[in-house]
């Protein structure tokens, strides 16, 4: 089913979780969307060109990514008048992880369509008590996906979901995590380690950081304390070097490992 719209859809993805999601959404909902990573200099004409925009991020500690929140307050003008259907991904829970960035988006003057979150596995990888096996990971990936058809299916019929925009979900997400959390995401971080040790110097990382963070000097990898938590670096280093929760990388998780296993 193809509903003919006109949408973008700019997404912030560390281990491809919202990419995937919001591709699938955006392109049920409208052939022709522009799908654009939030890091890509296309992001903000993407936004410009458009009416009906999908803002889709992974929650973390129940809240907006940093990078997703700057980018929003940073270009206040941007979204004045546009229509905005707010997406988060996650893995367990996140009670108003739409709301987080949908209370901002108002504040600049945007409608919000809607807010829809979606249960994909944890992207944290250095820590074990959050890995789970392969085959429980493709069948959350499947109830994602059967997630997101039936949602494209309501939004064409005018019905947008409403996940974690109302008052009871803003409680949960403020009272189940970001109260408590919320000094884990109120500045860009300054925690990643990189153990030199282990580090072969293969520069995977300083290319792949949506935010500039890593740079490559004297042969060593140097984080800036720009770091937004993505885990992309840590998924992608081959030498399992890089950790930020926990102290040693379990098992890297990739959404790309899984989700071709789900067609
Ligand atoms: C630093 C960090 C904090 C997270 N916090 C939460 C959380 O509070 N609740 C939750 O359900 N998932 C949490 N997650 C899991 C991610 O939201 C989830 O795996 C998401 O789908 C990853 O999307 P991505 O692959 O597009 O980056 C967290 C992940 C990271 C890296
Ligand atoms: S990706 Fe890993 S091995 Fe490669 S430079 Fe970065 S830390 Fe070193
Ligand atoms: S340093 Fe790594 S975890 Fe932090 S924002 Fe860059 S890629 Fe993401």
């Amino acid at each position: 089913m193809t509903v003919k719209n006109q949408y973008c859809a700019v997404y912030l993805s560390g281990t491809g979780n919202t990419k995937f999601c919001v591709s699938k959404l955006a392109k049920l909902l409208d052939e022709n969307a522009a799908v654009v990573a939030i890091e890509d200099e296309a992001a903000l004409s993407a936004v410009k060109a458009s009416e009906n925009i999908i803002l889709g991020y992974p929650v973390q500690y129940s809240n907006a990514p940093k990078m997703v929140r700057d980018f929003i307050l940073d270009n206040k003008e941007l979204w004045k008048d546009k229509k905005v259907l707010c997406v988060a991904t996650m893995g367990a829970f996140s009670g108003d992880g739409a709301g987080c960035a949908a209370r901002l988006l108002k504040r600049c003057g945007a409608t919000i369509l809607g807010g829809l979150h979606i249960k994909m596995p944890d992207s944290v990888c250095d820590n074990k008590l959050l890995k789970k096996s392969i085959d429980e990971e493709i069948q959350i990936i499947c109830r994602a996906e059967e997630k997101i058809g039936l949602s494209a299916m309501r939004i064409g019929s005018g019905k947008y979901p409403c996940d974690g925009l109302g008052v009871f979900a803003h409680l949960a997400g403020l009272f189940g995590q970001r109260l408590w959390f919320y000094g884990n995401t109120r500045r860009y971080s300054d925690k990643l380690k990189i153990d030199k040790s282990l580090c072969v110097g293969c520069q995977t990382c300083v290319h792949v950081c949506p935010m500039k963070n890593l740079s490559f000097e004297a042969g060593a990898v140097l984080p800036h304390g720009r770091c937004t938590m993505c885990y992309r670096c840590i998924s992608l280093c081959p030498k399992k070097a890089i950790t930020l929760v926990g102290k040693e990388v379990v098992e890297q998780y990739r959404a790309e490992k899984y989700t071709d296993k789900t067609d």
